[in-house]
This record gives C-alpha cells, structure tokens and sequence, in this order.
C-alpha cells in the first residue's frame, strides 16, 4: 500500500520545480542515512537545505515542498521550522547575526554586544538593516558558553566579543 499523500501540492511538476534537482539530491543524501520507511527523519537538514536554497528563509510553498517530498503531513513540518529559530520564515539580511542571551552571555556582558549592534546597525532583535546587510537575532545557548558573550554570524562563531571585535567581525561582512 503506498504512502497517504499530504499537501496541497497535487501536481508533483510544481513540487519539483520548487526542490530544484540539487535540492532534491542534497535531501535524497540525507533520507539515505535512515531506515526507508523514516524519510521523515530527514526534516531537520531537509529545512536547512531549502532554506539555504531559497536565500536564507522558508515559505509556505517550499514548506508544503519538503512536506509532499518527505511523506508528512504540512502541520508537522510547520511545527518543526516554527519551533527551531535557526528557520527563518520571511526575508532577512545577507548576514544573519545571532547574538546569545543565555546566562553565561548575560553574566560576561551581551548586553552591551546587543546595545553595540544596535548602535552601530540601528536595529534590534528580528529586525533587518535597511540595505538588507544584517539580520540580528536573540538566540537561546549556542554551547560556547565558556567564549561568552557570543555571538553567531551566518555559521561561524565568535567568541569573546568587545566593541572592537564586533566592529573589525561586521566589517568583514559585506
Ligand atoms: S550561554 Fe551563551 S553560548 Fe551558552
């Protein structure tokens, strides 16, 4: 018996064209590290890859995508990109910063690495530059609590931050 078919994406043409054949690879790629039957499994780098795909967001469209692609129901992948903040569910910058507000953070200063963004960009968490440079986040611990206060910009971690340091980090960022 085959699999229930979920979504509103009826015409599979339309899927495919939203999961271009490189995304559909990179998915396939991860789908095989799990048994046949849990391709589900895959929903964690499956959102990660459309999402890089797609200029750093999600929409519904491409979430109903990997929803027919996967063999799940649309809520359950709604409820895993609107739980995890790494899913971004509209546009943002070139550069999304990440700034860790967790205890560690907060005792070794992150609030003046977010008052610091905030002056030197003008925006606050969840907002977007508005020559669509930087995206800045709260994010809960990203585990490098012993490098507080934090920060991520895009994949990369920095640690330690001061003035000087976030201001040479956003400099870099073009
Ligand atoms: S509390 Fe900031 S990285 Fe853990």
């Amino acid at each position: 018996m085959g699999q229930p078919k979920w979504g509103k994406w009826k015409n599979r043409e339309e899927e495919e064209n939203l999961l271009s054949s490189e995304v559909r690879q990179q998915i396939d790629d991860w789908i095989a590290k799990y048994p046949p039957e849990q391709k589900q499994s895959a929903i964690i780098p499956a959102l990660h890859i459309v999402q890089a795909a797609n200029g750093g967001y999600l929409t519904d469209k491409l979430l109903d995508a990997v929803a027919e692609y996967l063999e799940m129901r649309p809520i359950s992948v709604y409820e895993v990109a609107t739980f995890y903040s790494m899913y971004e569910l509209k546009p943002i910058g070139r550069h999304k910063i990440s700034v860790c507000t967790n205890i560690s953070c907060q005792l070794r200063g992150s609030d003046e690495v977010v008052a610091h963004l905030r002056k030197r960009l003008g925006i606050g968490f969840g907002e977007t530059t508005p020559d669509h440079r930087f995206t800045v986040k709260e994010a809960e611990c990203l585990g490098a609590c012993g490098g507080a206060p934090m920060m991520m910009a895009g994949r990369t971690y920095h640690e330690n931050l001061t003035p000087a340091k976030i201001d040479q980090i956003l400099e870099a960022l073009k």
